[in-house]
């Protein structure tokens, strides 16, 4: 077993990063991407792999789109060798697009190690690598992390901890629209009822309105039906799940004062501040959108996952569990593990994060050209909400078949989007962090066209 360094500690060198590993990592990856060239399926080997897909699932794939193994940048390939435009990076999956040669060599070097996954009983040194990596980033506040697999995971360990630490208190708050995975628990904590369809529930969940920029009372609102819901339970409420850009709900975002206002009623009542940073992870600017908008001293317990590779529960000595609490096999692959270490030290070293650093530039060109296609296309693009690298916007009325058929037509174009949201829907981009200049215009060509097909389709052009 090799030993792996800090990034940060110059002592003992990372030795994935030797020369002469990186250079073999380098000719594997050249040898992949040719053989890959050489194999495109035909249309109608293609249409059979789809239909395949449908059958073996039992619903079809969203879009017809199956990768086809390589990319670069936001471009990737499918399998039938025809390229689009990813701006929905697999629901934010792929934080740094496509066929990135720095980290598929470091996920290369990792995958030549001892084992695949690697599991909480008997880690490896990616293990420490990258519990290190996030919580040098989490603010002094938080003072352990335990990793996982999917965000959903990660939730489920951060409300044991906190049901733990407040017991008996059993209930949770969250706020409409919230999404927070497909466990069963997290199911009920999800606002949606159809993602719940059917399941039992235990009725615990409590729901506060999250910001209304159309109602100047908004902050008052929400700390009242908080308040309420703490008054009618006293001792019975163990906490309140934050999602700081709400993500399935259409990228809503809320200022600081909002939160601070909850946040200052969750102290006074002592329930824990939960802040759940699965999808907003790596795209507000900030590792943590909770130190984007100057939060951390009130957060007790975050969770990350979808960019990272991986997923964790970070929390305060306060939180820390008792033997036995929250364990599990795997604590990620260990290409995950050392793929989401370098994730973050890259964010940090090539100048992603910060107030101007690429993440924002990133976010703001977003908004500039967004702007300009509203000019071009009056009438046709409404709100925009989101924060760098996680954008959406209205589209004609919002209503779902609109968005549905401007996703799709996108596609055919040659761009990959998602929508997001109910009343109104909306179109959901989360983009690579690294999405250039010529990338975003080629995307942002498609969508035009998209909108312009749609718009003649259906008579919608005024
Ligand atoms: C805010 C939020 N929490 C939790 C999850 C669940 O993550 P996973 O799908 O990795 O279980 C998601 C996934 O979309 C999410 O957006």
């Amino acid at each position: 077993m090799t030993v792996m360094a800090n990034h940060n500690s110059n002592s003992v060198k990372n030795p994935l990063d030797a020369p002469r590993v990186r250079q073999a990592a380098r000719e594997l990856l050249a040898a992949v991407a040719e053989a890959i060239d050489e194999g495109s399926l035909s249309p109608n080997a293609y249409e059979r792999m789809l239909r395949e897909i449908e059958r073996l699932r039992g619903q079809p794939l969203f879009y017809p789109a199956v990768s086809g193994g390589t990319g670069s940048g936001a471009r990737v390939r499918l399998a039938d060798g025809t390229t689009r435009i990813d701006f929905i990076s697999g629901i934010g999956v792929y934080g740094f697009g496509h066929s990135d040669p720095d980290l598929l060599e470091t996920a290369v070097a990792a995958a030549a190690g001892d084992a695949v996954y690697q599991g909480h009983l008997f880690p490896g040194a990616e293990y420490l690598e990258l519990s290190k990596a996030l919580l040098q980033h989490a603010g002094k506040q938080m003072k352990h992390v335990w990793l996982s697999i999917s965000g959903a995971m990660a939730n489920e360990n951060a409300l044991k901890l906190i049901f733990q630490k407040h017991a008996p208190a059993d209930r949770v708050i969250v706020f409409e629209g919230a999404f927070a995975g497909r466990t069963l628990v997290m199911s009920e904590l999800t606002d949606r009822p159809g993602y719940r369809e059917g399941l039992p529930l235990r009725g615990n969940v409590l729901h506060v309105p999250f910001f209304d920029p159309s109602d100047p009372h908004s902050i008052e609102h929400s700390v009242s039906a908080l308040e309420a819901h703490l008054k009618r339970h006293p001792g019975r409420v163990a906490g309140m799940l934050f999602e700081l850009i709400q993500g399935e709900a259409g990228f809503n975002t809320a200022p600081r004062e909002f939160f601070t206002a909850l946040m200052e009623c969750c102290r006074t009542a002592e329930i824990a501040v939960w802040v759940d940073e699965v999808q907003t992870f790596a795209r507000t600017g900030e590792l943590f959108a909770y130190r984007t908008l100057d939060l951390e001293e009130y957060v007790d317990v975050a969770t990350v996952g979808k960019a990272l590779q991986g997923s964790a529960v970070l929390f305060r000595k306060a939180y820390k569990p008792r033997p036995g609490l929250i364990a599990g096999t795997f604590a990620g692959s260990t290409v995950g593990l050392a793929v989401g270490a370098r994730i973050i030290e890259r964010l940090k070293s090539d100048g992603y994060l910060g107030a101007d650093g690429r993440i924002a530039v990133l976010g703001g060109r977003f908004e500039r050209r967004l702007d300009a296609l509203r000019k071009r296309l009056p009438n046709t693009i409404g709100e925009r909400s989101g924060m760098g690298a996680m954008q959406a916007f209205v589209t004609f009325d919002g209503s779902e078949e609109i968005v549905s058929a401007v996703v799709h037509a996108a596609f055919e174009e040659g761009l990959m989007v998602f929508y997001a949201g109910s009343n109104p829907s909306k179109i959901r981009m989360l983009l690579p962090v690294n999405t250039t200049d010529e990338e975003l215009e080629a995307g942002f060509t498609m969508l035009e066209k998209a909108i312009r097909h749609v718009a003649e389709e259906k008579n919608l052009l005024t």
